[in-house]
């Protein structure tokens, strides 16, 4: 087991499409095994494979107070959005931003389970919007995204200098 580094936005690594996962090697088991780790340690609720640098298609998620319900999604895909809805996100590759970003209220979706059995999925609130967001990372897409040009701007300058000075 390891902690894996996370990139931080703006690197331009974290607007890269991950690849599906085409077999669920011992590779992909530790990789799964590494990213909860460093999800729990950071601490944080949801980790995609790209943000630890692997354009893959894999998120762990664990909303529990308890952090005791690993949620660990192979190749997921949304098949069905209703409504809309609205929570203040953040992300561990954007430390300290917070921002509203509206999103699908109910989803539904398919995934490969850890050991590679498909399996569907109903999700509303905290947990909806989490997979959603850690979808979009998937493909390329980090939540400041969403936000004016001017924000993600502010956003930018916010992050480089706490990375110079760190
Ligand atoms: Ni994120």
């Amino acid at each position: 087991m390891a902690l894996l580094d996370i990139l931080i936005y703006p690197d331009p690594r974290l607007h890269t499409e991950a690849r599906t996962v085409e077999s669920i090697d011992k590779r992909i088991q530790t990789l799964i095994v590494d990213m909860s780790e460093t999800m729990y340690a950071a601490p944080g609720i949801g980790l995609a494979a790209p943000q630890v640098n692997v354009t893959e298609r894999i998120i762990v998620i664990d909303i529990s107070d308890s952090k005791d319900s690993l949620l660990v999604m192979i190749n997921p895909e949304i098949i069905h959005t209703e409504g809309y809805t609205e929570l203040e996100e953040g992300c561990l590759s954007v430390p300290g931003i917070y921002a509203q970003v509206s999103r699908g209220e109910k989803i539904r979706v398919q995934a490969l389970d850890k050991d590679g059995k498909p399996f569907e999925l109903t999700a509303e609130g905290l947990l909806g919007v989490c997979i959603q967001h850690e979808i979009d990372h998937l493909d390329g897409k980090v939540f400041v995204d969403y936000l004016s040009r001017m924000k993600q701007d502010r956003i930018k300058k916010k992050m480089l200098k706490t990375q110079r000075n760190s």
